[in-house]
């Protein structure tokens, strides 16, 4: 089972905070873009659907909007709340679904969706229950990750696409990034805008904080993609480069997506 398909039966609770806290800080720069997306004016009711530990939230709050979050762990929702209550901000947290959301119709001005279609059983259901739950012309903003869209510079280019397609292979979703905009369309969404982030990598020390080359390799060896010793030669090969400065990859790190909720006709 993928972690963040279930944080609360995972066993990984602490492990996986620390990585969202990592990531809030790695991703400062795709988050950023994908608030400033986000049209919904100061007083409006966000909701931050898989809000995970609260550090968007946080932001929405700032900003002026009243933020609202729904996650399906226990464990992200008392970290969420714990964030909140220490900043003195207000605290509304559901613990829900979001395949199933507790909530009627069209009560929402706004909704964000972070790195959690990619974890989901039916990403087009989830989007379809942000759809319901916006009010007409509410305004969502998606980020996802595209796992398979890691390419190594190689003297063997084969091993290095077998091992970058088992990038992420324990996400359910993991080419997420490129479907976002076929799903917001077939989910009834209007006015799709898409921008995708491509980072460059100059170390596998570098690129270790979003992709395990070695974990990648041994899924791949595993897996009976590739024999051990080809992966393992590719890897001495990433790590000379590494260390005499001509390491180089790239990856779509982040793809965010921004829609509507049509207006309702006559508006
Ligand atoms: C990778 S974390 C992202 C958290 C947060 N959006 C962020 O960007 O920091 C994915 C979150 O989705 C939640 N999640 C996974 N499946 C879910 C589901 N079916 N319904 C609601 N939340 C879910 C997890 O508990 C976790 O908090």
């Amino acid at each position: 089972m993928n972690a963040f398909t279930d944080v609360d039966r995972s066993g990984r609770g602490p492990e996986l905070l620390h990585y969202l806290d990592d990531a809030h800080r790695g991703l400062a720069a795709p988050k950023g873009v994908m608030r400033a997306g986000l049209d919904v004016p100061a007083g409006h009711d966000v909701l931050d659907l898989g809000c995970g530990a609260g550090h968007e939230l946080v932001e929405l709050e700032r900003t002026g909007r009243c933020a609202f979050g729904a996650d399906s762990s226990r464990l992200m929702l008392d970290a969420s709340r714990q964030r909140l209550e220490a900043l003195g901000l207000p605290v509304r947290l559901v613990r829900a679904d979001a395949h199933r959301l507790p909530y009627a119709d069209g009560v929402f001005a706004g909704c964000r969706v972070e790195r959690l279609l990619q974890h989901v059983d039916d990403p087009a259901a989830v989007l379809a229950e942000a759809h319901r739950v916006l009010r007409p012309g509410g305004s969502l903003a998606v980020l996802e990750p595209d796992w398979a869209t890691l390419a190594l510079a190689s003297e063997d280019p084969e091993a290095a696409r077998i091992i970058a397609d088992a990038v992420g292979g324990h996400v359910p979703h993991r080419r997420m990034g490129r479907q976002l905009r076929g799903l917001l369309v077939a989910a009834g969404f209007a006015d799709v805008r898409v921008e995708v982030e491509l980072v460059v990598y100059t170390s596998v020390t570098e690129l270790s904080h979003v992709i395990s080359l070695e974990r990648a390799a041994h899924a791949a060896w595993t897996g009976g993609l590739i024999p051990q010793e080809r992966a393992q030669v590719l890897l001495r090969e990433q790590h000379l480069l590494s260390e005499s400065g001509a390491f180089h990859a790239t990856f779509q790190r982040t793809t965010v997506a921004w829609a509507r909720r049509p207006p309702a006709t006559g508006q």
